[in-house]
């Protein structure tokens, strides 16, 4: 039995609502059985499997992956209506027969849909202590919505049974940041205005919608990736170090103060600084030749923290790029006697770690060499688990730091707020970027 799952770890239900959609069968699914393979689920654990359709385990465990992985025996599927409020007395009998000391529900159905299940949920007393939460973005489409749906889970939820994922606060590069930036004396002391010039964060895609226009044409990547994904590494970069690195019980305070200190930038004109750009052929894929939606977003920030006062923060992202790179890249001052040093954090792909160096080239002449340190961590570890299986094992051990909280989540909203409000007051369409596009060449 692993530490993570202490022997005693409570018994376990999770209902997994919409387990034949999309969701559950890309991510969820795939993570839990690889969480099972390497026994970290508690010994007594059931998955409970709601569907509106009378469907069978063979059309849930659909992989060969699934269906070798043991879940067919723990699994049991039950038929709802997930709309009709009566259903639901049936489904709370249901749940008591597990008997279960932790009840986990996670919520694989579109964003429209949460409300509504969430209200249901309690109002048949699936809302005791015991019961958890387990939500996808996107949490609302602005402030104001945001806040609706916040307080409407507060009718029934506290926060501590409500764990909102963010799967990049997951990815194992994401995890080191605040390990990395504060166990080493080297990166501990000299984070801050005095030796950094500039903080970038990219989060590039080559793909493009994958086939979910209606979605996206709802959201956009402003929405989509810089709401969430792109500030948690920006609130991650710029965190006051934990106390000591493994006190993760503090980050979510250390990531909100970060957020609340971020500022959008503006340009001469006093507007903000934010650039949307749509890639080639969107229109058509969306079937909407009107369509304004940004798959392409430029912006610029700052922060109110005296540590960091007059760094700019940019983030850049977009879908159909030319590759698929996210990374947190830092430019070191140079000064009259040093050159720059650049420190890039690769969360994605080829997870790792990169220093720019400069040393003396070998030879008869004095001359500057750049050099790179770099560490990879397929060289040096084995497999990293994926953000969904450290989602899962986290839930259930009842660890919230990788989870934003409301208020970090109404910290980004309020943030980004004027810039959606200029871009829906905005004449002016998103520029259109050629497909494969290098990011530098949009604007
Ligand atoms: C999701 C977005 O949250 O993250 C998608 O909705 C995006 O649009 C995805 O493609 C990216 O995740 P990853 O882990 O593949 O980088």
């Amino acid at each position: 039995m692993s530490d993570l799952v202490p022997p005693g770890s409570p018994s376990t239900l999770l209902a997994v609502i919409g387990i034949t959609g999309d969701l559950s069968h890309r991510y969820l699914l795939p993570a839990l059985a690889e969480v099972r393979n390497n026994g970290h689920l508690p010994a007594d654990f059931h998955l409970l499997g709601l569907s509106r359709r009378n469907v069978g385990s063979a059309e849930v465990l659909t992989t060969d992956e699934l269906k070798s992985s043991g879940l067919a025996d723990v699994l049991d599927i039950y038929q709802i209506d997930l709309d009709n409020a009566d259903a639901y007395n049936g489904l709370a009998e249901k749940v008591k027969q597990y008997n279960a000391e932790q009840i986990i529900f996670y919520f694989a159905v579109p964003p429209n849909a949460v409300d509504g299940i969430v209200n249901n949920l309690g109002k048949v007393g699936l809302n005791s202590d015991n019961v958890k939460l387990l939500l996808e973005k996107p949490f609302g489409k602005d402030l104001q919505t945001a806040k609706e749906i916040i307080s409407n889970i507060q009718n029934f939820y506290s926060e501590e049974q409500v764990y909102r994922i963010d799967h990049y606060l997951a990815k194992e590069m994401s995890q080191n940041v605040s390990v990395f930036l504060g166990g080493n004396a080297l990166f501990r002391h000299s984070w801050n205005k005095d030796y950094i010039e500039r903080i970038e964060v990219n989060v590039e895609q080559d793909a493009g919608i994958e086939g979910r226009a209606k979605f996206y044409e709802q959201t956009g990547a402003l929405r989509d990736i810089v709401q969430s994904h792109a500030l948690q590494l920006v609130a991650l970069t710029i965190a006051e170090p934990c106390s000591s690195v493994f006190e993760f019980t503090q980050l979510p305070g250390r990531r909100l103060q970060a957020l609340r200190s971020l500022r959008l930038a503006h340009n001469q004109e006093g507007k903000v600084a934010g650039q949307r750009a749509q890639y080639q052929g969107y229109k058509q894929e969306v079937g909407n030749e009107q369509s304004n939606t940004e798959t392409f977003v430029r912006l610029e920030l700052y922060s109110e923290l005296e540590k960091w006062q007059g760094v700019p923060i940019s983030i850049v992202t977009g879908k159909a790029l030319k590759e698929r790179k996210t990374e947190v890249r830092v430019q070191f001052r140079k000064t009259e006697a040093s050159e720059t040093n650049q420190l890039v954090l690769r969360i994605q792909p080829n997870e790792g770690i990169e220093i720019d160096l400069w040393v003396k080239e070998p030879g008869y002449e004095r001359k500057l060499k750049k050099v790179s340190l770099s560490f990879d961590y397929d060289k040096n570890f084995g497999r990293i688990p994926n953000a969904y299986e450290q989602v899962l094992v986290e839930a259930l051990r009842s660890s919230k730091h990788l989870f934003p909280s409301s208020d970090e989540v109404l910290a980004s909203w309020e943030l980004l707020q004027p810039l959606q409000d200029q871009w829906q007051d905005s004449q002016q369409p998103p520029t259109i970027y050629p497909q494969g596009s290098d990011p530098s060449q949009i604007g």
